[in-house]
């Protein structure tokens, strides 16, 4: 799988989740807090390469959380395999670290509280990894990880039968969804830790006409911020790089033509909209 495919893949849609109307208050940031303060005390009976349970406290019964600890020579040699989530050999921990935890969860029956993204239906259980720094257990701070992977980071689901219209979907903490197309069965690419899932759009039958337009109009909405949203992403690498490259005063000549290549993505995502189509 080539990696400059993969991240047009990435682009393909950005939408921003609705707020929904979770009764129970507890944002996917403050889930992933609770699981990752508890797989840090798990971690304190089990030794390094060993894939552990992790409790969740009683009011999220139905969520499994398992963690392991790896040394980062370990992770780039052989990779990580853990729940459904696979690792390729060749991943670097970013920042660098000694050791790492990696804690795995599978949302059971709270995905959809925690992910409720309009117009579209979740296929599976979504899952979520996250990597932590282990190389001090009893430092007060807990430096969250990303991955430098040359080859992409598989998570497998467990579906029956394959449908044209499935696709994968990885979610942000900033209730940020994107989608992309599902490239082979079951099977969704990713480049960093986080929130994965799978959604089919909901059947048009399914939803009454007035309904319908409320979602067109939060969903196309939220697609038009997303969307400013990657433009502004975009300007503010492109602008990092420019004034690191060239200084100030070369930087204006040269902006109007290196502005022309970051459009690209935008334009794939303007394309391929499946959002407002299905609505
Ligand atoms: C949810 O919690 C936040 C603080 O974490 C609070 O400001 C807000 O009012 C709470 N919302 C509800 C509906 O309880
Ligand atoms: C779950 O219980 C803990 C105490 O065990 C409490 O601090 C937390 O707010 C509760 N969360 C929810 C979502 O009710
Ligand atoms: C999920 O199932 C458990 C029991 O297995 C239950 O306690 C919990 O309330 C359910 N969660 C939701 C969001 O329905
Ligand atoms: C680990 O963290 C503790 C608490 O912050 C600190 O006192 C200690 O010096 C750290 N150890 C190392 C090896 O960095
Ligand atoms: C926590 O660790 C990060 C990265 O090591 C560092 O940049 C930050 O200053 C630390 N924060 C505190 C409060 O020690
Ligand atoms: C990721 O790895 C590549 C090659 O292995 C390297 O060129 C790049 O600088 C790395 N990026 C980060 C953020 O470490
Ligand atoms: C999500 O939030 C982070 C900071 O919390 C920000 O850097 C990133 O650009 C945001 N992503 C989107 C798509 O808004």
């Amino acid at each position: 799988m080539d990696l400059m495919i993969l991240s047009l893949l990435w682009f393909f849609t950005l939408i921003l989740l609705s707020s929904g109307d979770v009764s129970n208050n507890i944002t996917i940031n403050s889930l992933n807090t609770v699981v990752r303060d508890n797989a840090l005390q798990a971690l304190l009976h089990h030794r390094t390469g060993i894939v552990f349970k992790v409790p969740t406290p009683m009011n999220l019964s139905g969520i499994e959380v398992s963690g392991k600890r790896i040394r980062s020579k370990t992770l780039w040699r052989t990779g990580v395999d853990i729940g459904q989530v696979h690792v390729p050999s060749g991943a670097i921990a970013v920042p660098h670290v000694k050791r790492l935890i990696i804690v795995y969860q599978s949302l059971g029956n709270w995905s959809s509280t925690f992910f409720d993204i309009p117009g579209y239906t979740l296929e599976a259980p979504v899952v979520g990894f996250q990597a932590y720094d282990a190389s001090n257990l009893s430092s007060k701070n807990i430096t969250e990880l990303g991955f430098n992977a040359t080859d992409p980071i598989t998570i497998r689901f467990i579906l029956e039968g394959m449908k044209p219209e499935l696709k994968c979907a990885s979610f942000g903490l900033n209730r940020t969804v994107t989608l992309y197309k599902m490239v082979s069965p079951n099977v969704c690419y990713g480049k960093t830790p986080g929130y994965f899932g799978i959604v089919t759009p909901v059947l048009e039958s399914r939803a009454s006409t007035g309904r319908k337009w409320i979602v067109w109009l939060i969903v196309g909405g939220n697609a038009v911020v997303g969307m400013m949203m990657v433009g502004l992403v975009w300007l503010r690498v492109f602008r990092l790089a420019r004034n690191k490259k060239m200084g100030i005063e070369d930087g204006e000549a040269l902006g109007s033509v290196r502005v022309g290549n970051t459009n690209m993505p935008f334009a794939a995502m303007v394309r391929t909209q499946p959002v407002l189509e299905t609505g």
